[in-house]
């Protein structure tokens, strides 16, 4: 699927990028430290680690100085892709980056962990959710991990200027239940506020999903 000029494309992420520091933007983090935590508790030691829609975030870097992954980050826009790289410097080199839409994104490995923080909410068309959970299914290992932060029911309705679908575990369950019949369930629920660089406090709900066994 090409977003290219479509509401929440690539030219809206990079002008967004482009636009402000990473600091200041609404969904930064100087420590990602839930994100650490679950990965630890969910990664698998060796095995492939994607960051989807990673934008220009420090948890690479921390995987990375961490010893975990290998690592991959995805992202629509290069701008944000190209921030994270020149933070990192030498170290950009141990991360794989991909530039893509992950709404129609073919992976060419297998990952054993799959992290995102704020992406999913974005897609409130059901044909791209559909491409996401199909992305998804194709990326993980058959006993893999998907870590999906979103807003909370009682979170924020836009973000950067886009509206947002939000959450709870149940209902992000049910979602990927409806497109993946019987191919996840949920392993690890809970909720967190993320207090943004100006003070305002955004509720999220996490979800880990975890592969299921196939009955025949
Ligand atoms: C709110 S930011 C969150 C960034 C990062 N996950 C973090 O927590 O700092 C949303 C990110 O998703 C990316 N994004 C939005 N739609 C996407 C899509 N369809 N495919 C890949 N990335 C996407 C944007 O470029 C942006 O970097």
């Amino acid at each position: 699927m090409d977003t290219d000029g479509a509401a929440g494309g690539t030219a809206h992420w990079d002008a967004v990028y482009r636009a402000r520091a990473e600091d200041r933007l609404t969904w930064f983090e100087a420590t990602p430290t839930l994100s650490l935590e679950l990965i630890a508790r969910h990664a698998v030691p060796g095995r492939p680690v994607i960051d989807v829609g990673g934008g220009a975030s420090r948890l690479a870097e921390a995987l990375v100085a961490r010893g975990v992954g290998p690592v991959t980050v995805l992202d629509l826009s290069p701008e944000a892709l190209a921030a994270s790289r020149a933070r990192m410097g030498a170290a950009a080199a141990q991360v794989d980056w991909i530039a893509a839409d992950v709404t129609g994104w073919v992976p060419d490995r297998r990952y054993g962990l799959w992290h995102d923080r704020a992406v999913f909410h974005f897609l409130t068309d059901a044909a791209q959710r559909a491409g996401y959970l199909r992305a998804l299914d194709a990326a993980l290992d058959p006993d893999g991990a998907a870590i999906l932060m979103t807003f909370a029911e009682d979170g924020p309705e836009t973000c950067s200027g886009l509206p947002v679908r939000r959450y709870s575990p149940d209902t992000l369950a049910a979602e990927v239940e409806a497109h993946l019949p019987g191919r996840f369930r949920l392993a690890e629920r809970g909720r967190h506020v993320h207090v943004t660089p100006k003070g305002n406090r955004q509720a999220f709900q996490l979800s880990v999903l975890r592969r299921q066994e196939q009955a025949e």
